[in-house]
């Protein structure tokens, strides 16, 4: 007869011994499973002697009860361990500092605007706005450029299709910032005027100085007694500030522009010697800044200002190019491609910042 005994404490050494699930599952198959040692036993009772199976039955049964109570207690040890384990391996540090997210930053055109922005408030000015949908006659007539004066040529303009509204007035996307001029005279009604109106402009054109959206800066005083001097001064000063240097040259060249009389343009000297670099201060180079002038009388009059006792002056500067002077950039379609990676070696998008881990943040 088997060592009932014996059996069990196999048995339940196997269970003890079981280090997984999958392991004790095997061992209570091997006893209690259809084929298992203890269901054989159980299942011999059959044969045996009525005396036999008195002191068998309770024996065996015993011997069942026994295993499938030591099985389910190491099954309960088992789940146990493996959630201890667990736990000890998903253990969150609620004292690591959080992994820095990136953040936005300013556009580079953004951020110019604003600094241009903020060295004409030092001197005096305030901000004038208009529409990017223009009126013809504030983009060209009233700024002596008639309906049919080839001065119209020299800017390829996108002409905006006649809406239900318009009431005979053509509108075209502005082709400048000098329209604002004319706003900024009309809503005044009378000098004295000090305005900057930095904003988009369109023209039909595209290679890698030209987009066809860009930015222009325009800059309008009039009151009495306003002369070239004011206008030399005004570019002088913020071409300091803008490029932060003490000591710039500019020169002055004859120009033509519908709306001012006399022309001016600027240029800034500069060295371009070393490839890539521009300084600006010193050097052989020149520098083309924008357009400018004094205010020519038909402008002024046709805003209702008189041109016998005001006088003024204006320029009209490109916003993206002196961007692209100041920072380096020799494309000026990138500052439209919202590419995070220019963007970045710029420096004008939030650089990777080093995680504790050693990785970079994206
Ligand atoms: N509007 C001119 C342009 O787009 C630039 C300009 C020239 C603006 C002379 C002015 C000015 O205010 O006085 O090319």
């Amino acid at each position: 007869m088997t060592d009932i005994a014996a059996l069990q404490s196999e048995i339940l050494a196997d269970i003890q011994g079981a280090g997984d699930e999958p392991a004790l599952e095997a061992v209570r198959l091997a006893a209690l499973g259809k084929k298992g040692s203890v269901s054989a036993l159980l299942a011999t009772l059959g044969t045996l002697s009525p005396e036999d199976r008195k002191t068998a039955g309770p024996l065996f049964n015993g011997l069942k009860d026994a295993v499938a109570q030591a099985i389910g207690a190491r099954k309960a040890q088992l789940a146990d361990a493996a959630l201890d384990a667990r736990l000890a391996a998903e253990t969150v540090d609620v004292s690591l500092p959080s992994a820095p997210l990136n953040s936005g930053t300013v556009h580079p055109i953004s951020q110019v605007l604003e600094e241009i922005t903020a060295i004409f408030a030092d001197l005096g000015f305030a901000v004038a706005e208009g529409p990017d949908v223009e009126f013809d006659d504030y983009n060209f007539t009233k700024l002596n450029i008639p309906p049919d004066h080839p001065a119209r040529q020299m800017q390829d303009t996108f002409y905006v299709a006649p809406q239900p509204g318009d009431q005979g007035a053509a509108h075209v996307l502005r082709t400048h910032t000098s329209p604002v001029q004319v706003r900024a005279m009309l809503a005044a009604g009378k000098p004295p005027i000090r305005v900057i109106s930095p904003g988009r402009t369109y023209r039909v054109d595209s290679d890698a100085t030209h987009s066809p959206m860009f930015h222009q800066v325009e800059a309008l005083v009039v009151d009495e007694g306003i002369h070239l001097g004011h206008l030399k001064w005004t570019v002088e000063e913020f071409c300091k500030a803008f490029f932060e240097i003490d000591r710039i040259e500019l020169r002055a060249r004859p120009s033509f522009f519908p709306f001012t009389e006399p022309s001016l343009e600027w240029d800034m000297r500069c060295d371009r010697s070393v490839r890539g670099q521009i300084k600006f201060g010193t050097g052989n180079d020149w520098l083309e800044l924008g357009g400018s002038g004094m205010v020519h009388r038909k402008v002024l009059e046709n805003c209702g200002f008189d041109s016998t006792r005001y006088t003024g002056f204006a320029f009209g500067f490109g916003l993206d190019r002196m961007a692209m002077l100041k920072y380096g950039i020799p494309d000026i379609r990138s500052f439209f491609e919202s590419d995070l990676r220019w963007l970045k070696h710029y420096g004008f998008a939030a650089l990777d910042i080093p995680t504790l881990d050693g990785g970079l943040s994206r």
